[in-house]
């Protein structure tokens, strides 16, 4: 399967490119905006073309798209995508709002091409062995996941300091905090109240609590301002599961999970194995393409998270908790 790259983004280079690859695809087009970083690139990762716009790789023979342009930018170049025949996976979050993740849902269906977000953990066996702990029931109904997902970042050119962009820590990595409670309690959130603090436009801080209703709550934040911290705790009635670097945990790094049973509070760790995400999601996305199945992270998945970041987004302006309006399945 041929795939050409939109962008000489960073991920692509560390991540993406050599996991598609690895996962038995062919890289061969990245396109820049400017034409000597798009040679640049392509010749250290020994991509046989280089364009100088996105339009050129999407008019070239490619059969997937990889598109890692900064957030405001993924529904304009997936439409354009799929509207060139190319099946898309787009890097997170899909889009900035639910509506414009239906959006690009609708166009992939239009188009008959497989469209993914790029939400690599979840492809990860880690975090498949947690959910399915979870949901063998070691610590009892899950109640409670508390959880941090923060690193800092100076402020300078990085997309993640512009508003216009889709900048801001709660799209960037509050993202990954609302999707995981989601999957834990299996379940969509009633209500959400986020607290931010702004710094050049975005939010550098966002304190998120989510209320489940009767099934139990999340309390997660998310910042730019801190030093690296990823962690979940998911309380349940009898006991707790620690998962430390619950979203990038990658290759080489072999971090247990950590089961509490109460009472007494011992805890067993437990080993899962080493395994790289986007290695697993690029081989997922393929095995989607071929048999034109919807992929694990679809647009509908993605726009479910969206409509509770949509209520973040609400409530960091009105200050109170904001109903979370989940789209039609
Ligand atoms: N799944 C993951 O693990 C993961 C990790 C990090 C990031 N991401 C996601 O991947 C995407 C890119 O993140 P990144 O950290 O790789 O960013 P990045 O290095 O800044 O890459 C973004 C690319 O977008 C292109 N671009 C087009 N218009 C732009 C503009 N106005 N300003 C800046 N760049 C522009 C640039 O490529 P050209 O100039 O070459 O055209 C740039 O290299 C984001 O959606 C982010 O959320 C995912």
């Amino acid at each position: 399967m041929r795939w050409g790259i939109l962008g000489a983004a960073r991920i692509a280079r560390a991540a993406v490119v050599p996991a598609i690859r690895a996962a038995g695809g062919e890289v061969v087009a990245l396109g820049s905006r400017d034409l000597e970083r798009a040679e640049k690139m392509a010749g250290e990762l020994a991509i046989p073309q280089a364009h100088p716009t996105y339009e050129a790789v999407l008019a070239g023979p490619v059969d997937c798209i990889y598109l890692p342009l900064p957030n405001s930018l993924h529904l304009t170049w997936a439409e354009r995508a799929l509207a060139a025949g190319k099946h898309v996976l787009c890097e997170k979050p899909l889009a900035l709002s639910a509506e414009e993740a239906l959006a690009m849902g609708r166009a992939a269906r239009l188009h008959g091409r497989v469209l993914a977000e790029a939400l690599m953990y979840r492809y990860h066996p880690r975090w498949q062995e947690a959910l399915r702990l979870l949901r063998s029931g070691v610590i009892g109904e899950p109640r409670h996941v508390g959880g941090s997902f923060a690193f800092h970042l100076a402020p300078g050119n990085d997309y993640r300091w512009r508003a216009d962009l889709g900048g801001g820590a709660l799209y960037d990595v509050g993202s990954y905090l609302v999707s995981a409670s989601r999957q834990v309690f299996g379940a969509e959130p009633l209500r959400a109240l986020a607290l931010a603090r702004s710094r050049h436009g975005v939010d550098v801080r966002c304190d998120l609590l989510l209320d489940f209703g009767e099934r139990g709550s999340a309390a997660v934040g998310c910042s730019f301002e801190r030093g690296e911290s990823q962690w979940l705790r998911v309380e349940g009635e009898e006991g707790a599961l620690l998962i430390p670097l619950p979203f990038t945990a990658w290759t080489g790094q072999q971090v247990p999970l950590y089961l509490e049973r109460s009472p007494g509070g011992a805890r067993e760790g437990i080993e899962t194995p080493a395994a790289d995400p986007y290695r697993e999601m690029a081989d997922h996305f393929m095995r989607k393409v071929r048999s034109l199945e919807q992929p694990l992270t679809s647009a509908q998945e993605a726009a479910a998270n969206l409509a509770v970041l949509d209520a973040c987004r609400s409530s960091m302006e009105s200050g109170s908790a904001e109903s979370v309006i989940m789209p039609p399945r």
